[in-house]
Formats: structure tokens, C-alpha cells, sequence
């Protein structure tokens, strides 16, 4: 939830930190702040602000200029509220040791206790204060060795947190250490860098190093030296960043949401590049090592994720079942992990993450991979921390994705769950995924080689349909306009249409900060029918012509059209639809496919929404990108 930055090398050391701090910023921006050092022995420069990081940049005078090694640290607030005395930097009593962090230390108020019994003087209200004040003990205890220091404290600790820390005595060093928070390591030539996320400083190095769990990195400009908690050293795995720069910044866009809804075509077909054929055929080699085990030790599939991501797997249980002929069922990782679920070695835990991050579900993964089930990842970011800990992943290959609205990372997820659904079928003939057909005898799938054949051209087809969808935004944005003054929203749809009105409804709300529900059109009748007033904007999904529900959600529109609501129906464009005070048409497409063509209006509903009331699109209130902590 916060971000973090480390520099050492040879350059202007507050530059890249500061740069690096507005690439993360999306990642929490209550407060900001830096501690660079000035050589040694030097007093540290120590500055942080609440707000955001230009109140942090106005507050720098020209002394941070000369110094070539620092830490920097962009906050979502969780102990203490976004003051400049919670803002990170935490020193340490003498103020020769600063420290920052991302995550909660769950035991702070044991090791505050026994710090302030020792006489320790606390400025904060945060969790992170006690491990400044633990770190410069630590540090005078063992002779002015600030890794061993670091691997001294973190045994005590308990939570979650990525830490960095310098110290005045020791200039060109910075130390860091992770546990369920991400830290990677920036290796460039005569300089290195730690961040949360690599978009700190992919435009210095694309040379990045993976951290584990309970590891401590020690960099300085010239070597980077890896160990665990007993001080072992460890080969970290290095990885070149497949991204540029580029396609971190906005690239000429208002906001970055709004690119990465127009970069959604490509983000659909980067993920199916290579993965699937005209003929349906679905090769995922990532995927060769669990290939006998999903044909024959599988029998349930469970999807764990949160937010959009949980509306991903929502989506894709249909294709699953319905192609692959398995079990699959959905649940909030927030919630999974907290009941006595009935898992064994035949279920497998399919994971959804963007970030990777995202601590509801790492600890959901977890707790399911306890209890002996098989774990799958589908991710967007290589390196973090989730599928590290899964035994296999299915890389969607969206780009970064900066706005905290979750876009083509929703869309690029659903696509990963097809081809995953379409392979499920193809392995359960123990074959190298020839095209399924119901007739194979130990076939799973119960899709014949001419349906498998025609959902593959589909997918394959899809970019230049969404393609089609964004040459509408215009139109869509102005109709939006006419609801600004609405109080509520309501979405409605069925079957694949139900998980993608609960997306419209949650990009309203965390975009527009509007309340907005979406609900399953079967349900209307107990209960929320009583909402509908004159004048409710209801946003009805209708399914493709030949679908079975398609009465049945006509039906529906009529329902709430006879109360007064002002229904916007997003149809295909095969589709005769009843009369309605706005149509939104879409291709048409197989039904399963649907969401990935009818969610992309309801994207742009939100985010026109949110720019005409005046919020900060990419960084709403409260969020954070990346929901590192329970
Ligand atoms: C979606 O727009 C939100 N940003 C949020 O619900 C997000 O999808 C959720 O926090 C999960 O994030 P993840 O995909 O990185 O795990």
C-alpha cells in the first residue's frame, strides 16, 4: 500500500528517488518523504510531508542536492493518520538511522512497550516508529553493522513489511528486507535500486532481482549481497524487465485509466499471443509441469481474488464449467480464509492477482495451499510475491497497469481464465492439447473440435471487437454526463452479465464515489425492485441472441422501466432490444466472451463519471493500487 525507493550510485540521489516516488505514488499518497545521507558521519537529510508528493518536493532545499544515496516513501496510512509526523522517514533516537516501510508490523505495541520502557522518546503513531528505534539498538549493540541489524530486528518482527533503511555512518549503504511486502532489486552500473514495484526505475535498468520471503539485501553502487535472517548468503534470481518506460507513463492521455482502457485490444492480444490457435488449440507450457495432474488429480477448481479480480474468476467459472466439464467455484480471499474450507489434494486453488501483491489473497493462497491443494496464479506482474509461492502461472501479458481502477487487467484475466478452461478440456486427454471433442473417450471437455474451433476464432477475433467498442467512447462519455447528479446507479444482468454488472457497479463507486450496486436480474423481484424509483438509471447487460435468458432479462428491463427507472441497455448489436432511453451496442460474440466486449462501456461510464464530478481519476480517495496489507 506504500511505495518505496532506494538509490546509491553515483547520480543526484533525491532526482531518482523523487521520480521514482511519483511512479508509485499510485500506490499510496497520504504523505512523503526522503532520508538521503551526506556522507559520512553527516547528519541525514531528513524531510516528509503530509499530501501528496509535490508538498514533499516544494518542502526540499538545495542540501538534498548533494548527496548520492537515499530512501524515499510515498504512504497509504495505516497506523496513524496522513500527518508530517506519521509520514515516513523514522529515525532512530540519535537520528543517524531512518528507516521506511510498507506493510504492519502486527506486534508493535509489545516491542513500543518495552522500547518505551528503555527510555525511547516516540514522535509518531505509527508502527514503523519501533523499528527505527529497534534498528539503531541493534546497531550500536553490534558494532555499527546495519545488515546484522537488520536481520536482528526482523526475527522479532511479526506481519507483513518491506523495510529500508540507512544510516549516517555508513553512506553509501542502503539495507532492505522483505516479508509478504514486495522489494525488488534495480541492478544497474555503478548504481543500484530498491522499490516496491520496478516502475521506480525501469528507465534506469531493466536488470532486476527478485527478493523471497525473510530475505535481506544489502546494496551498495557497486554489489548487491542477498542473505536470509541467519546473515547465509542467497543467490537471488535475476530477471530483465520486459516493459519500457514508455509504457509506464501516460503516453499523451488525460489520465492513465484511460490509456489502459485504449490499450485493452493489445493488452488482449499480447495475453493470447502464441497460447491459442484458429483451431481452438491451447498450448500454456507454463503449465506442462501440472498437465497430468490437472487431467486426472483435479476434480474442483476454486478461484480466490479480490475486487475486480474476484469478478474475473466470477466470469470465467462459466467458461470453466462449461468447457472443461469441472467444478469451479469463486470466493473472496478476504472471506476463504476465515471459514473451515473443504479443500484436498484433488481441489485446485486458482489465485487472480494484478499486482500480485495483494496480501486478502496471498494469505488466502496460503492457507489453502495448508490444507493441501494445488496452487495456480494468474498475474500481471512477474516477480511478485503470489506466484512465486504457486506452482504454476499463467502470466497475463497486460503491461503495467498504473490507474488504481483495475481496466485491461480485468479484461486480460478473463482471456487468461478462457484458455485456461479450453486447456483444462485438452489435458484431460493426457494428449499434448489436441483439439478437445466430446466423442474423445477420456475427454473432459464437452466441446466438439468445431465449437472448440469457433470460441477459438472468437478469441482470437477479439482485440478488433474491442477496437470497435472504443470507437464509441466519445458518445458513451457525453450520455454519461446526463447522470452526474444521480445519487445511485444500479446494474443489472444475468448469468456471465451478473459478475460483469458487479464491475460496473464497483468502477462507479471507486471512481465516482457514488453508490451503485449491480445485481443478478432473477433477484430483482425479492427485493431490489423496491429501489426503483422515476428517474433511477438502471444499466441492463442484455445477452446475445439464441441465449436462453434473453426473455427472461427483456423481461427484466420492462420491470423496471414500468417503475420509472431511465434504463441504458448494453447490447450486441444482433440483438433487438425493448425501447429504452439509451442503447449502447457492442459485436456480438459467443455468450462466455461477452463481458470482455459489454464491461468496456461501463469502464468509460465510470471513469467519464468520475472526471465530470471533479475526482482524481487515477488516485481516488482512500485507495491504493496494491492492497498490501489484511
Ligand atoms: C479494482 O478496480 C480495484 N483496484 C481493486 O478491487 C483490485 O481489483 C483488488 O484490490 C485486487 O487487486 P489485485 O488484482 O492486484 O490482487
Amino acid at each position: 500500500m506504500c511505495g518505496i525507493v532506494g538509490y546509491t550510485g553515483d547520480k543526484k540521489a533525491i532526482d531518482i528517488v523523487v521520480d521514482g516516488l511519483r511512479r508509485l505514488e499510485y500506490r499510496g499518497y497520504d504523505s512523503a518523504g526522503v532520508a538521503l545521507t551526506n556522507g559520512e558521519g553527516k547528519p541525514l537529510l531528513v524531510e516528509k510531508r503530509a499530501g501528496k508528493l509535490g508538498n514533499l518536493e516544494s518542502a526540499l532545499d538545495s542540501r538534498f542536492g548533494s548527496s548520492h544515496s537515499g530512501i524515499g516513501h510515498t504512504r497509504w496510512a495505516t497506523h496513524g493518520g496522513p500527518t508530517d509526523s506519521n509520514a515516513h522517514p523514522h529515525l532512530s533516537d540519535d537520528g543517524k538511522l531512518a528507516v521506511i516501510h510498507n506493510g504492519i508490523i502486527e506486534n508493535y505495541v509489545e516491542l513500543k512497550k518495552e522500547l518505551l520502557a528503555k527510555g525511547h522518546a516516540f514522535s509518531s503513531e505509527t508502527d514503523t516508529e519501533s523499528v527505527a528505534h529497534l534498528l539503531g539498538d541493534a546497531f550500536k549493540e553490534n558494532g555499527g553493522d546495519l545488515a546484522e541489524a537488520m536481520r536482528m530486528v526482523c526475527k522479532r518482527l511479526r506481519g507483513s513489511f518491506t523495510l529500508l533503511a540507512v544510516h549516517s555512518d555508513d553512506p553509501k549503504r542502503i539495507v532492505g528486507a522483505r516479508r509478504n511486502s514486495p522489494l525488488v532489486v534495480g541492478v544497474g552500473k555503478g548504481e543500484n535500486f530498491l522499490a516496491s514495484d520496478v516502475a521506480a526505475f525501469i528507465s534506469s535498468t531493466k536488470s532486476a532481482m527478485e527478493l523471497g520471503q525473510d530475505q535481506v539485501v544489502i546494496v551498495t553502487p557497486s554489489d548487491v549481497t542477498v542473505t536470509d535472517l541467519d546473515g547465509k548468503k542467497v543467490e537471488a534470481k535475476s530477471y530483465e524487465i520486459t516493459w519500457d518506460a514508455a509504457a509506464a507513463e501516460r503516453g499523451g492521455f488525460q489520465h492513465f485509466m484511460l490509456k489502459e482502457i485504449f490499450e485493452q485490444p493489445k493488452a488482449i492480444a499480447d495475453t493470447l499471443l502464441g497460447r491459442i490457435e484458429e483451431s481452438g488449440k491451447v498450448s500454456l507450457p507454463e503449465l506442462e509441469s501440472m498437465a497430468d495432474a490437472l487431467a486426472t488429480d483435479v476434480d474442483r477448481i476454486l478461484i480466490l481474488a479480490c475486487g475486480t479480480a474476484f469478478h474475473a474468476g466470477l466470469i470465467g467459472k462459466y467458461a470453466i464449467e462449461a468447457w472443461a466439464g469441472i467444478a469451479c467455484d469463486v470466493e473472496l480471499a478476504s472471506e476463504f480464509r476465515y471459514r473451515r474450507p473443504v479443500l484436498d489434494p484433488r481441489t485446485l486453488v486458482v489465485t487472480i492477482s494484478q499486482s500480485g501483491e495483494t496480501m486478502d489473497t496471498l494469505m488466502a493462497l496460503r492457507h489453502a495451499k495448508s490444507l493441501g491443494a494445488k496452487a495456480l496464479s494468474i498475474c500481471n506482474t512477474h516477480g511478485s510475491t503470489i506466484p512465486r509461492e504457486s506452482d504454476a502461472v499463467i502470466y497475463t501479458h497486460g503491461g503495467p497497469e498504473i490507474a488504481v481502477a483495475s481496466t485491461k487487467a480485468l479484461l486480460t484475466q478473463v482471456i487468461a481464465l478462457h484458455l485456461f478452461a479450453l486447456y483444462l478440456g485438452q489435458v484431460s486427454q493426457g494428449t499434448s492439447g489436441k483439439p478437445s471433442s466430446a466423442s474423445s473417450k477420456n475427454s473432459r471437455s464437452t466441446l466438439s473440435a468445431s465449437e472448440a474451433k469457433k470460441i477459438g476464432s472468437e478469441l482470437l477475433g477479439l482485440p478488433s471487437k474491442v477496437e470497435q467498442v472504443l470507437e464509441t467512447v466519445e458518445a458513451l462519455r457525453e450520455m454519461t454526463r446526463g447522470f452526474k447528479d444521480a445519487t445511485s446507479v444500479l446494474f443489472l444482468g444475468r448469468h456471465v452479465g451478473f459478475p460483469s454488472a458487479l464491475e460496473g457497479a464497483l468502477k462507479l463507486k471507486e471512481l465516482a464515489y457514488m453508490h451503485a450496486e449491480g445485481f443478478a436480474g432473477g433477484e430483482l423481484k425479492h427485493g431490489p425492485i423496491a429501489l426503483i424509483e422515476n428517474g433511477t438509471p438502471v444499466i441492463a447487460i442484455m445477452p446475445p441472441l439464441g441465449s436462453e435468458i434473453r426473455e427472461k432479462m427483456a423481461s427484466n428491463i420492462q420491470e423496471v422501466k414500468a417503475r420509472g427507472a431511465h434504463v441504458i441497455v448494453i447490447a450486441d448489436t444482433a440483438t433487438d432490444i425493448p425501447a429504452t432511453d439509451f442503447a449502447i451496442r457492442v459485436p456480438a460474440t459467443d455468450e462466455l466472451l461477452q463481458p470482455i466486449l459489454s464491461i468496456v462501456p461501463l469502464q468509460v461510464f465510470a471513469y467519464e463519471m468520475a472526471l465530470v464530478r471533479g475526482n482524481d481519476v487515477d488516485q481516488p480517495r482512500n485507495l491504493a493500487k496494491s492492497v498490501t496489507v489484511e
